[in-house]
């Protein structure tokens, strides 16, 4: 039972989390829903690329089994070693997440108390960069092919003087078929070609910005830009997933502009199987494995920003880093990835900047498998596979984004925004996790409302308290303060019983339990934790004993504490019989439920709302009913003299 006091808030703040969750088993309610809500919902839910949406816990209960195999090798979808290295907003679920969620599948997936867990985020086309200074949108397509499908789409930016795009976001016009989109900008009029996987057709045709589902928009770090030539096109290059067919698109690119005085980042595919590829050319025959490698070095300090490896369907694992050949030996870390998967490639941002020296080589390794064995070959048998854009050709190649390396570069700050991973309007005793770019070096103050909050000086911060919510950011000499995130926290109603304490009710008489009162509340009546269907009002005149509460509901819900009625004037019912006595069965069930009841009653259905679905008139003997749908369902048996039972029954097609 909750009972939210400020004090209790507080109390919640304090204790880690981490001891919290260790005490109690995970229910969908005390932890379980916020990690699916920060790890998944971004595409699981209604409308996004996802098959189906886990952001119910009825929902996530129907995927229970599968999610628990998923989340051990292929979701949340990351193509990158996590053990060989980190990156800024990556899509990895902790190992303390992955067992917290096994064991809560284990257990059967309990729900907890679903008044008490938190909302589930609101997913919307809206943008996530403020006011875009630049919004480019294709016209609308409808899709053409019922397997992958691969489009560019050429727009003019209308920009008249160059300028420096300092963030980017893509707005999918219909996120449940767009798979990724790539967006290039070309300052030529040279021909476009409207299909293609990989380049635009234009030699000129520039890189600038990689989206996948659930992606969050690019920010460049303080200082620098990537330069939009005046008169540029933006070409999307847009994959749209199988099964799109007479679908309709129309994606738009959002950018935040500066004018000048920015550093411009360079996007370039430093390593690539057409210039820097070791024993090319690219060809790997069918049914044999090869691996490949690359090097290519250029004079100067760099420093660099992003790494993104590209290859097709045959590839299997890749490998990207720079070194230093000569004593003392020395290794420096972009991408590792043990099992590469063509539809989630990633342009992957360094949580710190990477200063790759002079005298170092950039290099990658990619290994090929065009035998049967490899379950993504596009061809059955395997035929002979060389270099080219068609995605049944191959390609080995890392786009770059770096700067020249200056003084002082070891200390950009990558990403200076919170982001929230959850809903940031909830209810009373609920809080959100707020987080922000994590890295070597970096240090954090938290502030609400422009007040440091005392002791909140790490990458995230788990808000339970309405107000505008802001980090500070410093990494050596540079500090900066990311833009203000507001969590709305609505109050619980209050929740009280009079008479409270223990109250003996007159012999054939009763007592009358008044409720708190107060605006647009709504109750509901509770005996020994059994819903009293239909008493709904601020009072309830009860004459058997029993320990009552009351449900306050404004929004919100909050409980009161208990009653107890001693000495009551019982009449035989249910009051008297052994809850065993009244036994439904299967459960969990998939659709018919048997019900052996004591009495002849009446037995309402009601879903996890509280919702009356159906009712029926059941007699002693044992009776069958029918109930559609998955989910949570709570049945209610009244007998003819006014008791009540409840049990909960999980419906699972
Ligand atoms: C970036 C988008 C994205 C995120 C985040 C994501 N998924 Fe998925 N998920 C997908 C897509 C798309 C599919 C369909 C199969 C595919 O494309 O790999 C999928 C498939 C699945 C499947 C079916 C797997 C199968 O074997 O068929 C499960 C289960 C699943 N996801 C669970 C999760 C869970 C749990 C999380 C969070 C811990 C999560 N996903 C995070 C996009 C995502």
């Amino acid at each position: 039972m909750k009972k939210i006091t400020a004090f209790s808030v507080f109390l919640f703040l304090i204790m880690s989390s981490y001891t919290w969750l260790q005490a109690q088993p995970p229910t969908w309610e005390n932890g379980i829903a916020k990690i699916f809500y920060s790890n998944c919902t971004s595409c699981h839910h209604s409308g996004g690329i996802a098959p189906f949406s886990l952001d119910t816990y009825t929902d996530a209960y129907s995927y229970s089994g599968i999610v628990a195999i998923a989340i051990t090798n292929k979701m949340p979808p990351w193509n990158a070693d996590p053990n060989y290295k980190h990156y800024a907003h990556e899509r990895v679920l902790s190992a303390t997440d992955v067992s917290k969620i096994q064991l809560w599948v284990a257990n059967g997936a309990p729900s907890g108390d679903l008044r008490f867990a938190p909302p589930a985020p609101t997913y919307s086309n809206a943008s996530m960069l403020g006011t875009a200074d630049l919004s480019v949108k294709m016209s609308d397509y409808t899709v053409s092919s019922n397997t992958d499908e691969y489009r560019n789409f050429v727009i003019p930016s209308g920009l008249t003087v160059s300028k420096f795009a300092t963030a980017i976001e893509v707005l999918p016009g219909n996120p449940s078929i767009v798979h990724h989109v790539l967006v290039f900008q070309d300052s030529t009029t040279a021909a476009i070609s409207s299909s293609s996987s990989g380049g635009t057709g234009s030699a000129a045709s520039k890189l600038i910005y990689e989206y996948v589902p659930g992606a969050q928009p690019y920010f460049t770090p303080v200082g620098t830009g990537l330069r939009l030539a005046a008169n540029t096109r933006i070409i999307l290059q847009v994959h749209y997933a199988p099964g799109s067919l007479g679908q309709l698109d129309s994606t738009r690119v959002n950018f935040k502009l500066a004018t000048s005085g920015l550093r411009n980042i360079s996007v370039s595919p430093l390593l690539n199987h057409l210039s820097t590829l070791i024993s090319g050319p690219l060809s790997i025959l069918a049914n044999q494995t090869k691996t490949y490698n690359e090097a290519f070095s250029f004079p100067g300090n760099w420093t660099f920003l992003t790494a993104s490896p590209h290859m097709h369907y045959i590839g299997r694992t890749f490998l990207t880093y720079a070194v230093k050949n000569t004593a003392p030996f020395d290794t420096i870390r972009f991408v590792n990835i043990n099992d590469w998967d063509f539809h989630w490639q990633d342009n992957y941002v360094f949580q710190n900047t990477v200063k790759v020296p002079n005298g170092y080589t950039l290099r990658a390794q990619a290994f090929y498998d065009n035998t049967t064995g490899n379950p993504d070959n596009p061809y059955s048998p395997p035929q002979n596979i060389s270099a080219g854009e068609a995605t049944t050709d191959e390609m080995m190649m890392v786009f770059f984004s770096f700067l020249p390396y200056q003084t002082g570069d070891e200390n950009l700050i990558i990403d200076k925004r919170i982001i929230p991973k959850g809903a940031t309007t909830f209810c009373e005793g609920i809080t959100v996790t707020l987080k922000t770019i994590e890295g070597a070096g970096y240090t954090y103050q938290w502030y609400r409302n422009g007040t440091p909050i005392s002791g909140a000086i790490s990458a995230s911060y788990e808000a339970g308290i309405t107000g505008n919510y802001s980090v500070s950011i410093t990494l050596g000499p540079n500090n900066t303060v990311s833009d203000p995130v507001s969590v709305t926290v609505n109050p619980a109603p209050v929740a009280t019983l009079s008479p409270s304490g223990s109250v003996v009710i007159p012999s054939g008489g009763s007592i009358t339990l008044n409720a708190s009162i107060g605006s647009g509340y709504t109750y509901n009546w509770y005996r020994n934790d059994t819903l009293i269907i239909g008493a709904n009002s601020s009072s309830y005149n009860a004459t058997i004993a029993g320990s009552y509460y009351v449900e306050v509901y404004n929004g919100c819900y909050a409980l009161s504490s208990n009653t107890i009625l001693t000495d009551g004037a019982t009449t035989s019912g249910l009051n008297n019989i052994a809850i065993s006595e009244f036994k439904i069965y299967p459960n969990p069930s998939s659709g018919k439920v048997t019900v052996d009841a004591p009495f002849e009653g009446e037995l309402i259905v009601l879903n996890y709302l509280g919702q009356k679905i159906q009712s029926n008139i059941i007699t002693k003997e044992t009776n069958d009913i029918f109930i559609d749908g998955s989910g949570l369902y709570f049945l209610v048996f009244n007998d003819n003299i006014g008791n009540s039972i409840t049990s909960k029954m999980i419906i699972h097609k």
